[in-house]
């Protein structure tokens, strides 16, 4: 097993384990005192994987109540949020219980935010079952739901009580899915560590699981260090956003539907990179390529600007950009929007 402690306000650890969700009761037992438990989930990950943490949880003594939702971004909303309210107090969840998310980014985003809020504040555990969940989502202690205005517009900081991966879990992941995570570990190697970008260059998606276990860890130690440095994004956090300027407009331009994050996030590194860095161009879009990932779009920029200038992180007229000179290095740029625009129409 691989470990990684995390040093934020409320300290916690990240276990790396292929076969971990079948003791995962065991080890949520070595961090609450409690034996009861919530979990919270979506209804394909309760088909794949609540069966064998639930036999878990029960051997280590935990007396589990389940709420499973439709699986999918419409529910990471604030009726979904109201049920799992209603859920957690018909299930006598007190403050010192604890709450499981088992599930992707959706399910860890918003039983994050219902354990944030709940009683002013239940210990959560994430089991983050795609890759994008695990390296990124749920490392960090962002939690939100979405609203009519916008994706992630109502959350909290609320850092897990433990998170476990268990690499075997993404071996169900269809290869869509396990294709848009793979956006985000290219992003840290790019952002960060040459060596992680060269260990995926030299694989691809159908090679990956053979990385899988070292590719998470580096990916979530990236994380460890940014979020131990920047715990409620005042600054340096920022850099996990590179590509995520054009790939949320992306998202947006295709109305947040049948557009994948990851793939949002892969085209747009390509496409920044592209206007910024084209010495670097061509290995970034290769290696993206080899996991089936966009490298660009054909949406014309005019079409895809409005909706940066839109993005909830950006600060009045100015435009906080990240780009990547080299493999492994990279600088927060701040410009005005209308240099922004100027930039990418060149
Ligand atoms: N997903 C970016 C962050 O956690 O800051």
């Amino acid at each position: 097993m691989k470990k990684i402690s995390v040093k934020t306000s409320r300290p916690y650890e990240v276990l790396i384990e292929r076969g971990a969700l079948a003791k995962s009761g065991e080890y949520i037992a070595q961090v609450t005192g409690s034996r009861k438990a919530a979990i919270i989930t979506d209804d394909n990950v309760e088909r794949l994987h609540l069966p064998t943490v639930l036999e878990s949880m029960r051997a280590a003594g935990f007396e589990c109540s389940v709420y499973a939702f439709p699986n999918g971004e419409q529910s990471k909303c604030i009726e979904n949020l109201a049920e799992i309210y209603d859920f957690l107090c018909s299930s006598g969840i007190t403050r010192s219980d604890i709450i499981v998310a088992l599930g992707g980014g959706v399910v860890g985003d918003i039983t994050g935010f219902a354990a944030a809020s709940y009683l002013r504040g239940v210990d959560f555990v994430q089991i983050p079952t795609t890759l994008l969940a695990q390296v990124d989502s749920s490392v960090g202690g962002k939690t939100a739901i979405d609203i009519r205005g916008g994706k992630n517009l109502v959350g909290a900081f609320k850092q897990p009580a433990l998170v476990i991966c268990d690499s075997d879990a993404l071996k169900t992941l269809p290869d869509e899915v396990l294709s848009e995570g793979m956006g985000e570990c290219i992003k840290y190697g790019m952002i960060r560590d040459e060596k992680l970008f060269e260990l995926m260059e030299s694989h691809n998606l159908d090679t990956v699981d053979e990385i899988m276990d070292e590719m998470v860890y580096k990916c979530i130690d990236i994380k460890r260090q940014v979020v131990e440095n920047d715990e409620f994004d005042r600054g340096e956090r920022m850099i996990l956003n590179f590509g995520h300027t054009l790939g949320h407009a992306l998202e947006g331009w295709h109305n947040y539907k049948d557009y994948a994050h990851g793939a949002g996030v892969a085209a747009g590194m390509c496409m920044i990179t592209d206007k910024l860095a084209p010495q670097l161009s061509e290995r970034l879009k290769k290696c993206c390529a080899a996991y089936k990932l966009p490298t660009g779009s054909d949406i014309p920029m005019s079409e895809l600007l409005p909706f940066c200038s839109k993005d909830k992180k950006n600060e009045k007229k100015d435009i906080n950009y990240i780009i990547c000179k080299e493999v492994g290095k990279c600088e927060i740029v701040k410009v005005p929007f209308t240099e922004f625009c100027r930039l990418m129409e060149g």
